[in-house]
């Protein structure tokens, strides 16, 4: 087990690890190691597009850690647990709107006290503002035709200035009418004119091939 150039992220060969907060315990079924006493969970980017988009090689600070983040559209908390294990110390505020997916979320939390689950809409940031505070780190992923317009209001109730966000783009969501290097640009557009700089654009390789990620800092 090697360390990565992200901080807490661990490689064997082309598979992500990071240590286990939770020892003994699984998530959604993914690979186990214990090496040296230490545990390492899995980060499988087949199921993870964080994992996938590390593999496309950004730059360490993508995930330094954050003292508050605030994670839309956690669903089971697949990604939400690696998070978890990387940022010990920090409040990672996960919302879901599905109860079905909260009811895991919740279940996930109970052994994680890093995370904060929040069942509400992303499209009503001012429902959960007060509860989040100020954050230093947004993370998005919700599939939705306004997701560039969710993660602008988000980013304007809680992001800090300075603050830095990945948007989890699902290009054909936005719109079926438009090529996506159009869609694109648009929502790059869209977030500068929001005073989110855009840092950082990768696709996701074969993992996902319908999704953009967008790194910004407010
Ligand atoms: C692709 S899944 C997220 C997978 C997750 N990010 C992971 O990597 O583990 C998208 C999730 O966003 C949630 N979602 C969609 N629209 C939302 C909204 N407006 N507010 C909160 N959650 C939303 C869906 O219910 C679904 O669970």
């Amino acid at each position: 087990m090697e360390p990565s150039r992200w901080p807490e992220v661990w490689r064997e060969g082309r598979e992500l690890y990071t240590r286990n907060a939770v020892p003994g315990t699984k998530v959604y079924g993914e690979a186990l190691r214990s090496v040296g006493g230490v545990e390492y969970r899995g980060w499988d980017p087949w199921r993870s597009k964080l994992a996938a988009l590390l593999l496309q090689g950004p730059p360490a600070e993508l995930l330094a850690a954050p003292s508050s983040a605030l994670y839309l559209g956690a669903a089971h908390g697949t990604t939400a647990s690696h998070l978890s294990d990387l940022w010990p110390a920090a409040s990672i505020y996960a919302v879901e709107k599905a109860p079905s997916s909260f009811a895991h979320l919740l279940a996930l939390a109970r052994r994680r006290s890093n995370l904060l689950p929040i069942l509400a809409d992303a499209q009503l940031p001012e429902r959960y503002r007060a509860d989040v505070g100020e954050i230093d780190f947004l993370y998005q992923d919700v599939a939705q035709r306004d997701q560039v317009r969710i993660f602008r209001e988000n980013a304007e109730a809680s992001l800090r200035p300075g603050g830095r966000g990945l948007l989890m783009l699902k290009v054909r969501s936005v719109t079926q009418r438009k090529p996506a290097g159009a869609i694109v640009r648009e929502s790059r557009t869209a977030l500068e004119r929001a005073g989110l700089a855009v840092q950082g654009e990768w696709t996701l390789g074969p993992f996902s091939k319908e999704h953009v990620a967008l790194a910004v800092r407010r």
